[in-house]
This record gives structure tokens, sequence and C-alpha cells, in this order.
């Protein structure tokens, strides 16, 4: 075969996996009864969460999702058992946090939720302490654990030197036949960051909590045809790497997802100069701590180990 006739063999084969890819991708979520409801019940704890850590709430806020996560907790076998724990930790916590605020709960609602309550932290939700937020004396494996989600923040200003640092921990990550297909678009000004709060979708009631703001992106091109989707999994490497990084300057950070085809996607690109061709994967907030904040809440727990990995 000579060369034309296999470039043109292959990109007809390329495209072939390009539409088998996305085939795949539109129909292979069959979610399970367990995932399905265990993921009902893991967005509804986040979502109290994440609500507990806001700077100002609403009076009666997270009071129906409460109550639809007890109705879960309380009707619903389909769990699985971190998922369980977990919400039932985090109802546990909602109840303690609205007990301590000067808007609490209703009898009625306050029995019901504690009947479906852990009735206690489980370990590794416990709040934000004193030992989390200093990294004196921490080894690697420390370190790299314990980074959390962080989105309350002081209004320091990231610095050039800093970022360039956090930039050659990312560059020190795998990427597939070693393309380091990712770029990384940062700012701390003050007009593009109102804009990019307004713009992110994820961090409602978090607006004018971030000094700082990256996107993170993928080269596509560096990918052929045949490789469809691989930009979010070196991508998706890049950005733990850089959200470690943050940790090991002594920042903190939390990713907010920017789905694929979300309608700020082109505003962002524009705003931050990000070319057009690339996949963005993510925004990250980021700074300095505010631990007045982030110590009121539970950090979120993990799953055991044993649920993860398994000799087969
Ligand atoms: C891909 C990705 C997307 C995320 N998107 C959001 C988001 O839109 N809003 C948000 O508040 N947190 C977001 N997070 C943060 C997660 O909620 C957080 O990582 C998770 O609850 C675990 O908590 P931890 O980071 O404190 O360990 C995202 C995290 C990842 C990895």
């Amino acid at each position: 075969m000579n060369r034309t006739t296999k470039r043109v063999a292959n990109s007809v084969l390329n495209r072939r996996a390009f539409k088998k890819a996305i085939s795949v991708e539109k129909n292979g979520i069959a979610a399970t009864d367990e995932s399905y409801w265990s993921r009902q019940a893991l967005l509804l704890a986040h979502s109290l969460e994440k609500g507990m850590s806001m700077p100002n709430i609403r009076a009666g806020f997270g009071e129906n999702k409460a109550s639809d996560l007890a109705d879960i907790i309380l009707s619903n076998e389909s769990l699985d058992s971190y998922a369980r724990s977990e919400a039932k930790s985090v109802l546990y916590s909602y109840v303690c946090y609205r007990d301590s605020s000067c808007d609490p709960l209703s009898t009625d609602l306050r029995d019901r939720l504690m009947s479906a309550s852990a009735q206690e932290l489980v370990s590794g939700s416990l709040p934000y302490d004193a030992g989390y937020f200093s990294r004196d004396g921490m080894d690697a494996m420390q370190l790299l654990s314990k980074r959390r989600s962080v989105r309350s923040f002081k209004s320091d200003k990231v610095s050039n030197e800093q970022m360039n640092l956090v930039g050659a921990f990312v560059a020190s990550s795998p990427s597939a036949c070693n393309r380091q297909p990712w770029r990384i678009r940062w700012t701390c000004d003050d007009t593009k960051i109102q804009r990019i709060d307004e713009l992110v979708p994820g961090n409602r009631g978090f607006e004018g909590q971030i000094p700082n703001w990256a996107v993170l992106s993928c080269d596509r091109g560096m990918f052929g045809t045949g490789e469809a989707f691989q930009w979010y999994v070196n991508g998706g490497i890049a950005l733990a790497y850089f959200v470690e990084g943050l940790y090991l300057l002594g920042m903190d950070s939390c990713i907010f997802q920017l789905p694929v085809a979300d309608s700020c996607v082109p505003t962002l690109k524009e705003l931050l100069g990000i070319e057009e061709g690339d996949a963005v994967i993510a925004a990250i907030g980021f700074g300095i701590s505010d631990e007045e904040t982030c110590g009121l809440h539970p950090a979120a727990a993990r799953r055991d180990v044993g649920s993860i990995v398994r000799c087969v």
C-alpha cells in the first residue's frame, strides 16, 4: 500500500473510531439501582455540606434537601454502604449546624432528620481544624492525601513566581506519549475575576469569595481521531497535579466543573484567551484559605479503600 492510500485508510478507520467512541459515551450510562440511589444521596449530601460552608446562608437553607435525603435513607435499601454512612453523617452535621444557628429547625423536622442521621460524624468528615491548614512536618504521603477543597479565601492575590512553581509541578505530570497537551490560564485581575464568578456554574453562593481563578485546558489537536476524549484523561491528571501543587505551596483550591456543552465555555475561552480547539477541563478557584470560615464545616469523607481496590 502506498503512503497516500494508507493515510486515507487510516483516516476512515479513525473517523469510525471517533463515531464509535461517541456512541459508547452516549449509550453507556446504564446505572444500577444501587449506583442511581447512591448518586442521588451523595449529591444531596454534598449540596448540604457545601451550603454549610457558605458565608451568607439564607433562612431555612437546606430543609427540602435534608428532608429528601432523610426519605432516601429511611426508605431505600439500594444505597452502597459509603453513600449511606456519608449521607447519615452529613444529616447529623446539618442538624448540629442548625441547632447552633439562630435559625433552628422545627421540632418535627428535627426529629425526622435525627432518626435518619448517624448521630455522630464519621471519621474523615470531621471539621477542618488547625492541623489541616498547617503543612509543617508532613511527609509527602500526608501532604498528598490531606488536600481538601476550600471555597472561602482571604483576598490575597497569587504571584507570578508562585504560579511558575505550580506550573513546573504540573509539567512533571505524566501524559500519553509525553505530549504534555495542557495549558493553564490564570488571573487575579478583579474585573476578570468578577466575570468568571458570574460564568462558572458550580460556584453559586461563593461569588466574591475567590481571589484567583485558573482554567485548565487541553489541546485537542494533540490527539488523533482514534484517541477521542483522551484529552480529558490527560487533562484530569494535570488537574490533580495542579491542585496538589497549590496545596504544597501553602494555597488551597476548589475545582469547578465546566461541562463540555455549557454555555459559559465559549465566553470563558474568549475572556482568558484559551485556544478555540482546546477542550476545557475545569476551572480552579484558589488562594489562601480563610481558616475561620473553613473551620466551620466538615471535610468531605472518603470511601473505604477496600471498596476501591480489590485483588482479583
Ligand atoms: C472534576 C471535578 C469537578 C468539581 N466541580 C465542582 C463544582 O462545580 N463546584 C464545587 O463546589 N465543587 C466541585 N468540585 C469539588 C468536589 O466537590 C470535591 O472535590 C469533593 O467533594 C471532595 O472533597 P475534597 O476535594 O474536599 O476532598 C469538583 C471536583 C472535581 C474533581
